[in-house]
């Protein structure tokens, strides 16, 4: 378990507990998307938010979990067949480690699934719950 302190609108101190193995790296990142989300992430709403069917992005790509798998402990497929590491950051431990690589994947990811982007809240909420797995 461990333990982060996130400040959150100056003032308040935020303080959310998540079991994972999250380094620095990873720290900073939900760091960055917590200070613009309105709430404290929550693994479940990030758990949802990866099985749920939107039906309002590409038709071929209704779930974050057409091409991730149902669960981020396994490997997934792009549409052409390529194989994509483990989502769980205990599988892959170079995962959202890169702001930048993170944030273009959720461009792309995000429009394709949902048809519009991620909110920070959105985001935040789905690396605690990757980081979390
Ligand atoms: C069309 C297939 C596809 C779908 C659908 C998809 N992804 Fe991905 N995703 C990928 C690929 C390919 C990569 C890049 C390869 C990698 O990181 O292993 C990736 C990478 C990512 C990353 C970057 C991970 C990192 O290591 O920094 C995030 C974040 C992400 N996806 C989130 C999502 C979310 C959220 C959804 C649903 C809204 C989603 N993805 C749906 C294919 C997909």
């Amino acid at each position: 378990m461990r333990t982060l302190i996130i400040p959150l609108a100056a003032t308040i101190l935020l303080s959310a507990t998540l079991p994972g193995v999250a380094g620095p790296a990873q720290d900073e990142i939900l760091k960055h998307f917590q200070e613009q989300a309105k709430m404290e992430f929550s693994v479940e709403r990030g758990q949802e938010l990866f099985t749920k069917s939107y039906g309002t992005g590409k038709p071929k790509t209704p779930s974050c979990t057409t091409c991730h798998t149902k669960s981020p402990l396994k490997s997934g497929k792009t549409r052409v067949g390529k194989v994509i590491a483990p989502m769980a950051l205990s599988r892959t431990k170079d995962r959202y480690s890169d702001l930048k690589k993170v944030e273009k994947w959720f461009r792309r990811n995000c429009k394709g699934v949902i048809g519009r982007e991620c909110t920070p809240q959105e985001k935040v909420d789905f690396l605690a719950f990757m980081i979390s797995k």
